[in-house]
């Protein structure tokens, strides 16, 4: 039995979640990706919860969150940026077009902005290795990314989130 009185939001919403399937198979990943959509990040309330209703540690619950670029520990932007750094990319100068990233939004990879509005992030192979290197914004894929290009996907996630 759980104590309903002044439980958490986050923790309340992951156990409901966690009770609503009830079959084992699939069950963290159905939790995550719900919260992960949801809220675009798993709170750390939600993390205690699912441990103790799988009867695991929390650090197995976080290292699983972790292992996975899908999954958030920390609130994301309203557009999300993601270069990435697959060993294609990485060979490609993924690395130079992350330093073009920060130096123009004034971030470093995996933070957001001081408004809250995009967010950075470094990300492993996203399945376009023939297009090396690539960069995910939103629901757009930008391949064979040069550094001279930053500047134009930036100035996009800016109008695109101010619409
Ligand atoms: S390494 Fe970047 S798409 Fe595969």
């Amino acid at each position: 039995m759980h104590e309903a009185q002044n439980e958490n939001p986050c923790s309340t919403e992951a156990r409901m979640l966690w009770e609503s399937h009830p079959d084992p198979a699939g069950r963290l990943f159905f939790v995550l990706n719900s919260l992960q959509e949801r809220h675009r990040f798993i709170s750390s309330e939600a993390i205690d919860e699912l441990a103790r209703e799988a009867g695991v540690e929390r650090d197995e619950v976080e290292s699983f969150v972790r292992f996975f670029d899908a999954y958030s520990l920390e609130a994301v932007g309203d557009c999300l940026i993601e270069v990435c750094d697959g060993t294609a990319c990485h060979a490609r100068g993924s690395n130079r077009l992350l330093q073009k990233f920060e130096s123009l939004l004034g971030i470093r990879e995996g933070e957001t902005s001081a408004d809250g509005r995009i967010t950075l992030r470094r990300v492993h192979c996203v399945g376009s290795c023939s297009s090396a290197p690539v960069v995910v914004m939103g629901d757009e894929t930008f391949g064979k990314v040069r550094v001279s290009r930053v500047c134009d996907i930036v100035g996009r996630a800016m109008r695109d989130d101010t619409d």
